[in-house]
């Protein structure tokens, strides 16, 4: 009786391990949509989710100045993201695989914020990001998970970097925008004041500055940007960015624009990458809220990526991508392609280093 059992529990296996492998091989645009066809989990509500990077969606697009719509990014992203697959997910330019490598890669889903009350939004951001980095990776005990958001407008940036900066200090921006987003408030046409107010797309800049959430080694990439004179950069040179303009790359050379990254941001502490997809020409991204004529071609962006893969990537996210103003998902595309080439260099360069996060521990008295 007992062997027959355990005869039945044995083909039951079998005839399982079959379905799998006669219904498991579906094609890129098969499936329900995760990034990159990764792994699923809620990672807000499922403690026990144990992972190296996660992809976080970031639904949030009420701090715009013009117009709105990047609500819809992540999902856009998803949709675009779906021919990288571990099968074909070798990226030739870093020759490397980040899916099939070291690194559990999943899709965290997205953090549920309202888009009632940007108060209450930015205090749900704060916590989701708190929470999500208070995990441990499964990679290293002793290191946090590290995460990729997909905005969202970009000003989901500063809960993410307020939480990074509980754990490592201070850290250096890498800003790839058309704009500076070091605006103050007071130079918006509004008299009205609130705190609120002060938090925009525009600005989380100027308030990461104001909270000490920055180092002195920030650089701004791609700028073009119309200015209302030349005080402006005043203003940012005292949030210790250096400014790299979209005329450098064919000016002086996409060499230029990566050594005057390497150059100013240290290849060993704790660095952040932002990349709002308004850096490329609006050729490329119709799908974005501010689109400024004059841009970076998608190929040197991912160029540029490539060439900084070195440095110690901490946390990253790929924003304002708005789906309704996209044509031909292409804005969408090069969002998921930006947030590949970002995954590529956070698996490739290795788990963060345990003493990075010790020492900052020590420096800062996180909890962690
Ligand atoms: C942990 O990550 C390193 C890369 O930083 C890798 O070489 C190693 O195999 C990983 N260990 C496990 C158990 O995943």
């Amino acid at each position: 009786m007992k062997l027959l059992m355990l005869l039945l529990s044995l083909l039951q296996f079998i005839y399982a391990e079959n379905l799998e492998e006669k219904w498991g091989g579906l094609w890129p645009f098969q499936g329900i949509a995760t990034f990159a066809h990764l792994e699923n989990k809620n990672c807000l509500i499922d403690q026990s989710s144990q992972f190296d990077i996660g992809i976080i969606g970031v639904p949030f697009d009420t701090a715009v100045s013009y117009r709105p719509g990047a609500r819809f990014g992540p999902r856009a992203i998803r949709d675009a993201s779906q021919r990288q697959t571990s099968l074909r997910g070798f990226n030739p330019r870093a020759l490397f695989n980040p899916y099939k490598s070291w690194a559990k890669i999943i899709d965290c889903g997205d953090i549920p914020v309202t888009p009632m009350d940007n108060a209450l939004a930015f205090k749900q951001m704060d916590e989701a990001f708190n929470d999500l980095l208070s995990k441990k990776s499964l990679n290293d005990s002793k290191v946090p998970p590290r995460f990729v958001a997909l905005g969202g407008d970009h000003s989901v940036l500063l809960p993410h970097i307020r939480a990074l900066h509980k754990i490592y200090g201070p850290l250096n921006i890498i800003h790839f925008d058309a704009h500076l987003d070091t605006w103050k408030p007071d130079k918006y046409p509004s008299f009205w004041d609130s705190d609120q107010n002060e938090i925009n797309h525009g600005s989380m800049l100027w308030k990461a500055h104001e909270e000490g959430l920055t180092s002195k080694t920030n650089i701004h990439a791609g700028l073009r940007t119309k200015l209302s004179g030349l005080e402006d950069l005043q203003d940012d040179d005292e949030q210790d960015f250096v400014r790299i303009e979209a005329d450098d790359i064919w000016l002086k050379g996409p060499e230029y624009v990566v050594k005057k990254i390497l150059s100013t941001v240290p290849h060993d502490t704790p660095t952040y990458i932002s990349v709002d997809v308004d850096v490329l020409d609006p050729g490329f991204t119709s799908g974005t809220g501010t689109q400024e004529p004059g841009g970076w071609l998608p190929r040197e962006l991912i160029h540029i990526l490539r060439q900084i893969e070195g440095l110690t990537v901490v946390g990253a996210d790929v924003v304002e991508v708005a789906p309704a103003y996209d044509i031909a998902e292409i804005t969408a595309t090069n969002g998921a392609q930006i947030a590949y080439e970002i995954l590529t260099s956070m698996v490739k360069k290795g788990n963060l280093d345990e003493s990075l996060t010790k020492k900052m521990i020590s420096t800062f008295g996180s909890q962690l």
